[in-house]
């Protein structure tokens, strides 16, 4: 998996530093090849000279150093790498990358480079929760930055909580799972939808639910990152749209699945918005009046087109792939195989939204992959990685068309 491939290492000033040097000898043990741009920091808590020991290469250091100008100016540094890591992150560069800063080499290189990001944030747990870190962090995940850890746990400083570098295998295991998940849907492409659906009660009033399309959204983020050219179908969110992603802003069921049928044909469909069930049979053209008899309108509601059902039954523009999402409180896999089955879809991601899941409302998620096959239950995520997962196992199951050939027989093409 790493044989053969190039990083470029940033290495800031933290004292998780020294957990750096082990990870360089990993990475270099499984033949990727190391090249290291330390910081004045860093520097203070790693020499330069065991950097160069490890890496075998020399330590790039200071932006205007002639020598390495004349031999590989800053910009070529940072594309002549596959990934960047940045290990450890402090919170300084984070918010240098994020406020587009670049006053020294390793965050000229950061701001250069074309090549995806991996930082392992090491601070201080109050620097790590200061809303300014939080925000730098947002603003980073939302450009496609990606991070392994921090850890809670014991800190050098004394206190303990969310701060500690990820350990070098963690580090480690985030690269592999970079290289494995980038390029493997490229030539594919792939339609999301995400959110809730407004329905119009009149002008001013809908029916709507609380769909934060979290999921949706992340699941767009992380097909676009392994390669699929992605179209984003999107009820009213609090979300920035992804980047990398065509993102396509709708209100009601029935113009979310027009929109979808715009962007078809595609290979993938992942279905996770919250499409509202039913909507009024009516919408009023003006504001409904209270009037004056104080009596509240009768509701009368007609069934909105299911867009899961829809995508899977579109004959010869059917998806090679069609995903749903199945929220239950109970009898999970067996309520999942049935919405399988009378949706027509391939897969069904269900997910525990039981009061003692603690689903609702949170981050992270238990998934359970039912498919003809059988289940496939993931361990507790979060919903970016329930995202990754699912982009990485599409892409087993559906490889890019060049990577075809050189995977093992057996794979559904
Ligand atoms: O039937 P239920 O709403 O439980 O199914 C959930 C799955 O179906 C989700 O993947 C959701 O996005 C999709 N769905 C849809 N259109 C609807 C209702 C649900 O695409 N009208």
């Amino acid at each position: 998996m790493l044989s053969g491939r190039r990083i470029l290492l940033v290495v800031a000033g933290g004292i998780a530093a020294y957990k750096t040097l082990e990870l360089v000898r990993r990475l270099r043990e499984r033949g990727a090849s190391v090249r290291a741009v330390l910081t004045r920091a860093g520097a203070e808590f790693v020499t330069p000279l065991s950097l160069a020991s490890l890496t075998g290469d020399k330590v790039y250091r200071e932006l205007f150093d002639l020598t390495d100008e004349a031999e590989m100016g800053h910009i070529q540094l940072s594309r002549d790498a596959d990934l960047v890591v940045v290990a450890p992150a402090t919170a300084d560069i984070m918010a240098k990358l994020a406020t587009g800063r670049a006053d020294d080499l390793a965050s000229t290189a950061l701001l250069a480079t074309d090549k995806p990001v991996l930082m392992a944030p090491a601070m201080n747990v109050r620097m790590w929760e200061h809303p300014a870190t939080q925000s730098n962090l947002e603003t980073l995940k939302r450009r496609a930055t990606r991070f392994v850890g921090p850890n809670q746990g014991d800190m050098a400083c004394g206190e303990y909580g969310y701060g500690r570098m990820a350990e070098p295998a963690e580090i480690l295991a985030a690269i592999e799972t970079q290289f494995r998940a980038a390029g493997r849907l490229s030539g594919r492409r792939a339609l999301v939808t995400s959110g809730p659906t407004f329905e119009a009660l009149d002008p001013v009033r809908f029916l709507g639910n609380r769909s934060s399309g979290r999921q949706g959204h992340a699941v767009a983020a992380a097909l676009a990152a392994a390669g699929a050219e992605t179209t984003l179908v999107t009820g009213p969110v609090a979300l920035p749209d992804p980047a990398g992603v065509t993102t396509l802003h709708v209100e009601s069921a029935e113009e979310m699945l027009a929109a979808c049928r715009e962007a078809l044909p595609v290979e993938i469909a992942v279905c996770a918005a919250a499409v509202a069930d039913w909507r009024p049979a009516q919408t009023a053209e003006q504001k409904m009046k209270k009037g004056t008899d104080s009596r509240a309108p009768e509701l009368s509601l007609v069934p909105n087109p299911d867009i899961l059902a829809t995508l899977s039954q579109q004959g010869p523009q059917r998806p090679r792939l069609v995903i749903g999402f199945a929220a239950e409180t109970e009898n999970l896999v067996e309520h999942a195989g049935r919405k399988l089955a009378s949706k027509g879809c391939d897969w069904i991601l269900a997910n525990d939204v039981s009061p003692a899941s603690g689903t609702f409302g949170g981050d992270e998620t238990t998934i359970h992959l039912v498919d003809a096959a059988g289940v496939e239950s993931w361990p507790r995520l979060r919903k970016q990685a329930v995202a990754e997962r699912l982009a990485s196992r599409i892409g087993e199951t559906l490889p890019a068309p060049h990577m075809t050939e050189t995977l093992s027989e057996g794979v559904a093409e």
